[in-house]
């Protein structure tokens, strides 16, 4: 009976490990690293809009990470600017791991 006991706590101890992987970057690194901010800014509009406008647009839509990440998948028009458009960001400039995080991040400004 203790063993069960013990078993749980390690149970636990990897779930919560598996949470937070050791090697977690900064998303807003990740950002700067994969050129979202050569277009975008926090508070300003660049060539795409500010990240706390998107932010505000789609904070409170529990469906809208994976959708803003298939708009960067696959670019992105029409939305936000008639005139430009978001070329899409490959799976060689950002990996499916860190865009989910960046989109996170973003929803957060
Ligand atoms: C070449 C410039 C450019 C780059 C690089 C770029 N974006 Fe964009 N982004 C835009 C433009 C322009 C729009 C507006 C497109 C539209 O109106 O549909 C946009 C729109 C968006 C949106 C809103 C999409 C929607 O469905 O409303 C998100 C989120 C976004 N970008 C995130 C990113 C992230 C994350 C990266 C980096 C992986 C990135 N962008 C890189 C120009 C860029």
């Amino acid at each position: 009976m203790p063993r069960s006991i013990i078993l749980a706590g390690a149970a636990l101890a990897v779930s919560l490990a598996a949470a937070l992987p050791a090697h977690a970057a900064d998303p807003a690194q990740i950002a700067v690293k994969a050129g979202c901010m050569a277009c975008h800014a926090k508070d300003k509009k660049l060539f795409g809009p500010p990240f706390q406008d998107v932010a505000a647009k789609y904070r409170s839509d529990p469906t809208a990470p994976p959708r803003l990440a298939d708009h960067v998948r696959k670019g992105s028009k029409g939305i936000w600017t008639k005139t430009l458009v978001m070329i899409p960001v490959p799976a060689n400039k950002i990996s499916d791991a860190d865009l989910k995080a960046v989109i996170a991040w973003v929803l957060k400004q």
